[in-house]
């Protein structure tokens, strides 16, 4: 049976960009291949503490676990949730693999680079990152890891490790997919970023300070409506899909889709040779509002117990098959 795992930070709440974008694309996938596969969905509290965390990292870890539930993710006995710190084989993994990978590999990873620049002196934990994502991948075999184009350098560097690794003391690790395999796997819906509401040729974002840039996934439905109707669009009086020359018009064409399910092809073809942008907004503000007030409503019916419930039984799962790797490695290196 192969294993798709990711990894959903918890560091506060997330967008309906992140939502649309990433999580309930994640959603799709886990219902999808649960039936024959493991889907490993954990919360790298770890890697969170690389920096300063919002608010109370343990709420917040369950908090993000109901935004799954709440989104729709199907429970059965091969989906399997768990907290990185409540396996203590990751850590020790990792330590194993910084004696593998090398100083000019790490140096290289993108987002340590962009998180040290300019700072004399940055922590270690932002330098191995990378190797600690490695370990959280390779101990459950994964082939799949879903996420983000931001996260490719770090699946190459997961590939990389297990495959020197495997060199040397033969075939332990699973080499985890390519990543245009993993694309291809992850489907269209893999790579989208939902805009900056005001400001669409950037991405949407939390730490945006305008608070009509972006949409929170617990902002009050009528709220977000207002904000998409605010939303900036473009002076050529076409609704188009041309991201590049109108970003905020092809940013709320994206949401339709998202937000109602449906290709986004099927909105485009719907919309072709409208030119009144306001009755674009009207639609985009009811669909994510009703997004919103059906979302909320889920969220409510999710139990901080349900998901310590199935925290429990996860971990029980992920400490076995992530001890059992982690032996095979340690006699690997003679530690056993
Ligand atoms: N780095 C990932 C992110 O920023 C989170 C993550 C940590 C992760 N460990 C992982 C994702 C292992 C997938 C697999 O989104």
């Amino acid at each position: 049976m192969k294993t798709i795992l990711t990894g959903v930070r918890a560091n506060s709440v997330p967008t309906i960009g992140n939502y649309l974008g990433a999580m309930l694309p994640m959603v799709r996938l886990a219902n999808q291949y649960s039936k024959d596969s493991h889907v490993n969905i954990f919360v790298p509290d770890l890697h969170s503490i690389i920096s300063e965390v919002d608010g109370d990292l343990k709420a917040n870890t369950i908090r993000t676990l109901k935004y799954y539930l709440a989104g729709g993710l199907e429970i059965n006995e091969n989906v399997h949730i768990y907290r990185q710190s409540r396996v203590p084989a990751h850590s020790e993994l990792c330590w194993i693999l910084n004696c593998v990978a090398t100083m000019g590999e790490m140096s290289r990873m993108t987002q340590y680079k962009d998180k040290s620049e300019g700072r004399e002196s940055c922590n270690v934990g932002i330098f191995d990152y990378p190797v600690l994502m490695t370990a959280d991948i390779l101990l459950y075999d994964a082939t799949y890891v879903p996420l983000g184009e931001d996260q490719f350098q770090h699946i190459e560097l997961a590939r990389n490790l297990a495959t020197r690794f495997n060199h040397r003391f033969g075939e332990i690790f699973t080499v985890p997919a390519k990543t245009a395999d993993q694309v291809k796997f992850m489907g269209m819906d893999g790579g989208i970023r939902i805009r900056d509401l005001l400001n669409p040729e950037k991405k949407m974002s939390k730490s945006t300070k305008a608070e009509n840039s972006k949409i929170m996934l617990d902002d009050e439905p009528a709220k977000a409506g207002k904000k998409i109707m605010s939303a900036t669009t473009d002076s050529l009086g076409k609704v188009k899909f041309d991201m590049f020359n109108q970003p905020g018009v092809s940013n709320l064409l994206q949401i339709e889709a998202l937000a109602n399910d449906v290709p986004l092809q099927d909105v485009i073809a719907t919309w072709a040779g409208e030119t009144r942008y306001g009755d674009l907004k009207q639609k985009v503000a009811s669909s994510v509002m009703r997004l919103l007030e059906e979302f909320q409503a889920q969220m409510a019916k999710v139990s901080d117990e349900m998901v310590y419930g199935l925290l429990e039984s996860g971990e029980k799962y992920a400490n076995e098959v992530a001890n059992a790797k982690l032996y095979e490695v340690q006699k690997a290196f003679n530690l056993r």
